[in-house]
């Protein structure tokens, strides 16, 4: 052995003791600091050596950059993001640095940083995949930390009741078991990169429009068998350390005071150890929140600081309570990881990052219309007008607080739109090298149809802004878009449109184009997607998480219901203890949420739930369905065509009429790569819960006996196989 290597043994050698030293001393000072402990235990080791103001410290934010409240003297603390809680250093418990990621971490532009932006979550539910859940959770998770942040405010999962509510985008779609899942899953993805994960808001936050005052009117079994349905199949798979309640109200109390939400359910019945962060602002008392099920509010220390303190010294809150919100948060630290594996700011693979990002938008753009046209061959194709705004320079992003900042501008303002530098002119361009490529913005839909008139093909890119704090007026695309696409399809019916849109649109031209390609919005590697479908470098396999109706009026709610004139408003409510709902929306249609609706009210829709097409066509046959403690229900899936492709092969099921549900509801789904001419057998294990309906005289799910009819295919409204079998 070398001198230098010799070297290197004993610095090594004294390094390790030194570590060993350092680590008995702390085991011995600090026994919680045993990662072979439980987290409960840690927790509880943690709170018997803090002080009042030590654990009242756990339990609020102190601030938010921006945020019009109190100026708190340890601001400076902050990484930059939606705020922080002080930790117990004395105790070696550290900050929690939160910061917004609902499809990437959020203000990298404010702090010098950088993030990938993902396609929205919307989009990345269109995959009904799992696994490309899992990388979307893991990116955010690391990207996190690279950031110095180590809680995620993102795992949105609001049921899309409403269409037209503006952050549509950050949700998952229209069927709790289907938009549960994927949450679940990016969360187990986010938590297992060590960052406290989050899941909100929690519930039924259906719509922008008066979001802070509003009464969300709702009954108890419609409210379990969707909305917290997708919560609690969230809570079970992902595990997630913090339930983010919503600013409306549920059934006459705020959701962060309300006790059947935050203890009854969340607490009790589904069992969550973690803790309950209300959304900004969105605390309104100090006792009647924390009896409820409240543990931390966020962003200030309006109800959660001094009154808090009070509220425990006057004997108005138990020690036993003010504990369990406090072992709560700790539990939380430890659980995730965040005491052992500090986060640390590094360098963001940026590379890495676009390769996930343009996987999942390839997963996630849906094929809604193909005449034939595609996918394109840029051998054969000589002319192409690439027509719409910004579609020479970028793809639209979602709003507010989801919103990441693009690489190399500003950090953007509340509500701008914002196009990510991913260029569709210069994807398609990189694609057809050889083709005479023509681009206009739009403007003039009479003079961007000449330019489609010259040309062999026209793709028109258009677009929908929406964002948090607000809803869309109707689901038509704005602009004059809609003429745009008539005036270009009609100079040229070899016209493909290209939607990035955050929630449905309607589409009063979509009989007279070529192809409907819905590419939501489809983050930083959007454009290259997009041109990987177009011309089939990708064969397309995402379905609709939504329902795209005719129109407006086939809505359950025709018209949105907003908040009366004069009422409070969004900041009076927001900072006062006496605020009250102002206006109520009545969820009357009940269970029949998104297509539930359509198939019981035997309404024609544009595009169904579940639908999307390939450029090749599969067939399905043999489907055995054997009921046992799952039901197994199995059948084979064939791809008839001439292309390798992945289809999602979705199951519904009908319960009994005794049931008195919508005609049917999803309870599976698979993800089958078929090669052409292969077939595969596919085998579900239906979950009974997802067979049951919850008994509200009970206070339970019950499997209601009868006849259950299992029907399976490629969309909600092409289910060529059924069959019926008993259950009890
Ligand atoms: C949003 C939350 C967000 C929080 C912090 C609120 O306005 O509703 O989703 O996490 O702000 O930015």
């Amino acid at each position: 052995m070398n001198k230098s290597c010799l070297a290197h043994l004993a610095l090594a050698a004294t390094f390790a003791c030194c570590v060993g030293e350092a680590a008995a001393q702390q085991s011995q000072s600090r026994p919680w600091m045993n990662p072979h402990l439980s987290p409960d235990e840690r927790a509880d080791m943690v709170l018997k050596e803090m002080t009042l103001d030590e654990k009242i410290d756990l339990l609020h934010g102190n601030g938010m950059p921006g945020w019009h409240g109190k100026t708190f003297p340890n601001a400076y603390l902050g990484n930059g993001g939606a705020g922080f809680v002080l930790g117990a250093s004395r105790l070696g418990i550290p900050m929690i640095q939160m910061s917004d990621a609902a499809y990437g971490v959020r203000s990298s532009g404010d702090n010098g940083r950088y993030s990938t932006a993902l396609p929205s979550n919307i989009a990345a539910a269109s995959s009904w995949d799992p696994q490309a859940a899992c990388w979307y959770g893991g990116l955010i998770g690391r990207e996190l930390r690279a950031q110095g942040y180590n809680m995620t405010l993102g795992g949105g999962v609001n049921i899309t009741r409403e269409p037209r509510n503006g952050r549509t985008f950050e949700y998952q779609g229209e069927d709790p078991i289907l938009a549960g899942t994927l949450v679940g899953n990016r969360i187990k993805c986010e938590q297992a990169e060590h960052v406290i994960g989050d899941i909100k808001h929690y519930a039924v936050n259906d719509q922008e429009s008066g979001r802070n005052e509003v009464n969300s009117v709702i009954g108890k079994r419609a409210m379990r068998e969707s909305d917290l349905l997708a919560f609690e199949i969230g809570i079970q798979i992902g595990n997630p350390a913090a339930v983010m309640c919503s600013y409306n109200a549920v059934n006459g109390d705020f959701s962060c005071e309300n006790k059947y939400l935050l203890t009854d359910v969340l607490k009790k019945d589904w069992n969550f150890k973690g803790f309950v962060v209300s959304d900004w602002g969105g605390t309104h008392s100090t006792v009647k929140a924390s009896a409820a099920g409240l543990d931390n509010e966020e962003p200030e220390d309006l109800f959660y600081g001094e009154k808090l303190k009070q509220a425990v010294q006057d004997g108005k809150i138990s020690n036993a309570e003010l504990d369990d919100h406090v072992h709560r948060v700790l539990r939380s630290e430890f659980l995730s990881g965040v005491v052992d594996w500090p986060a640390e700011k590094r360098v963001v693979d940026v590379e890495g990052g676009f390769e996930i990002s343009r996987r999942i938008a390839e997963q996630s753009i849906v094929l809604l219309k193909n005449t034939g046209m595609l996918p394109l061959d840029p051998e054969k194709i000589r002319s192409i007008a690439v027509i719409g705004p910004h579609a020479n320079e970028g793809m639209i992003s979602g709003g507010g607080s989801a919103q990441v900042d693009a690489p190399g501008r500003p950090a953007a303002k509340w509500q701008e739109q914002i196009w990510f530098p991913t260029s569709p002119l210069k994807a398609i361009r990189a694609k057809a090298p050889n083709a005479d490529i023509k681009f206009d913005a739009g403007t003039e839909p009479s003079a961007a149809a000449a330019v489609a008139k010259q040309a062999d093909v026209a793709f028109v890119f258009v677009y929908q802004w929406t964002s948090e704090g607000m809803d869309l007026p109707n689901l038509s695309l704005p602009e004059n878009q809609d003429a745009l696409i008539e005036q270009v399809a009609t100079a040229n019916p070899r016209t493909v449109v290209v939607l990035e849109t955050g929630t449905a649109v309607t589409m009063p031209w979509a009989d007279k184009v070529g192809g409907i390609v819905e590419a939501w919005y489809a983050g930083s590697k959007g454009a290259d997607a997009v041109a990987n479908i177009l011309f089939g470098d990708v064969n397309p396999s995402a379905k609709l998480p939504i329902t795209f109706p005719r129109s407006e009026a086939d809505l359950p709610h025709p018209n949105l219901v907003m908040p009366p004139p004069g009422a409070t408003g969004p900041e009076a409510v927001m900072r006062t203890g006496e605020a009250k709902p102002t206006f109520e929306v009545h969820y009357d249609e009940g269970l029949k949420v998104g297509y539930k609706w359509y198939d019981a009210e035997k309404k024609p829709v544009l595009f169904p739930f579940g639908y999307g097409l390939s450029y090749t066509t599969y067939s399905y046959s043999g489907l055995k369905v054997a009921p046992g403690e799952k039901v197994t229900v199995s059948f084979t899936v064939r791809n008839t065509g001439k292309r390798a492709g992945a289809e999602i092969a979705e199951v519904y099921a009908s319960l009994p009429s005794e049931a008195g549900e919508p005609p049917k509801r999803l309870v599976g789904w698979s993800k089958i790569k078929l090669n052409p001419g292969e077939s595969k057998e596919v085998t579900l294990m239906i979950d009974r819960k997802y067979l049951s309906i919850y008994d509200e005289s009970q206070d339970a799910w019950k499997l209601v006996p009868g006849q259950y009819t299992f029907m399976a295919g490629g969309s909600s409204q092409e289910l060529p196989l059924r069959q019926t079998v008993s259950l009890n």
